[in-house]
């Protein structure tokens, strides 16, 4: 059985969770807080799943996710992630985050930090687009006309694989949106991160988000 550790058992963190383990895996999660706060939630996902710290999460998974907002006092298990392709679901959120310089300058994405404080590891983007709520019970199968297509960033072929496959276990298509370098094309404000009747992020289809990628504007945040 393949084992994920997920670093982040929030919103993002959990559903990737449910869905892995609907999905025959096995997770290893965990938060900032430590283990024994994550009693209610291993409750619910059963024996495929355990709490632990955050190195331990990253060491016990064939591959990692992290579903926390990366930080620029890097906090991540850099050891312990070296060698795996890791999952990062961020987004660049100013309200939560602040400003970071060379992001609002456009010198780099947040997915180009993740790599950076990483350099060990292969990050991928993943699960970025949709809204976790509905990651669940939002998949389709294959060919489904109204199966969403998610956007995938990184430098690695074989990151991009991974997504690719697990996206489609869970029921969504994938779109490989290039490099780290170019996945500022569906961060927020964009239209592949909006949904068309402008709220956020509830996704699109496979088409749509090939235009809506082309069709992104790199925004210049002022300091
Ligand atoms: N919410 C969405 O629908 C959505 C969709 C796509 C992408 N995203 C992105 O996905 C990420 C997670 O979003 P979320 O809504 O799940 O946030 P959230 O509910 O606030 O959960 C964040 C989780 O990360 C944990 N965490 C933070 N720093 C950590 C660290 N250094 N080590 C271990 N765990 C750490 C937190 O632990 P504690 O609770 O113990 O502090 C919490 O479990 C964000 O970057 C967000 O931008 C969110």
């Amino acid at each position: 059985m393949t084992t994920i550790g997920i670093i982040g058992a929030g919103t993002v963190g959990s559903q990737i969770a449910r869905a892995a383990i609907a999905n025959g895996y096995s997770v290893v999660i965990a938060n900032s807080r430590g283990p024994h706060t994550l009693g209610r939630l291993i409750a619910e996902l059963g024996p495929s799943a355990r709490a632990a710290t955050a190195a331990e999460a990253a060491a016990a998974g064939d591959f990692a996710v992290i579903a926390a907002p990366l930080t620029l006092a890097n906090t991540m298990p850099v050891e312990e992630l070296a060698g795996k392709i890791v999952l990062d679901t961020n987004n660049y959120t100013l309200y939560r985050d602040g400003h970071f310089a060379v992001i609002d300058s456009g010198e780099k994405t947040i997915h180009e930090l993740r790599q950076e404080q990483l350099p060990t590891s292969r990050v991928a983007t993943a699960f970025t687009v949709i809204r976790a709520t509905i990651l669940l019970h939002r998949g389709r199968p294959a060919g489904a006309s109204d199966r969403l297509a998610l956007p995938v960033s990184s430098d690695f072929p074989e990151a991009v694989e991974l997504v690719t496959r697990l996206n489609d276990q869970f029921g969504y298509d994938t779109v490989d949106g290039g490099p780290l370098s170019e996945s500022w094309r569906f961060g927020p404000g964009t239209p592949a991160w909006r949904r068309a009747d402008g709220t956020t992020y509830g996704g699109q289809g496979r088409e749509d988000l090939v235009r809506n990628l082309k069709a992104a504007i790199r925004a210049r945040q002022e300091p």
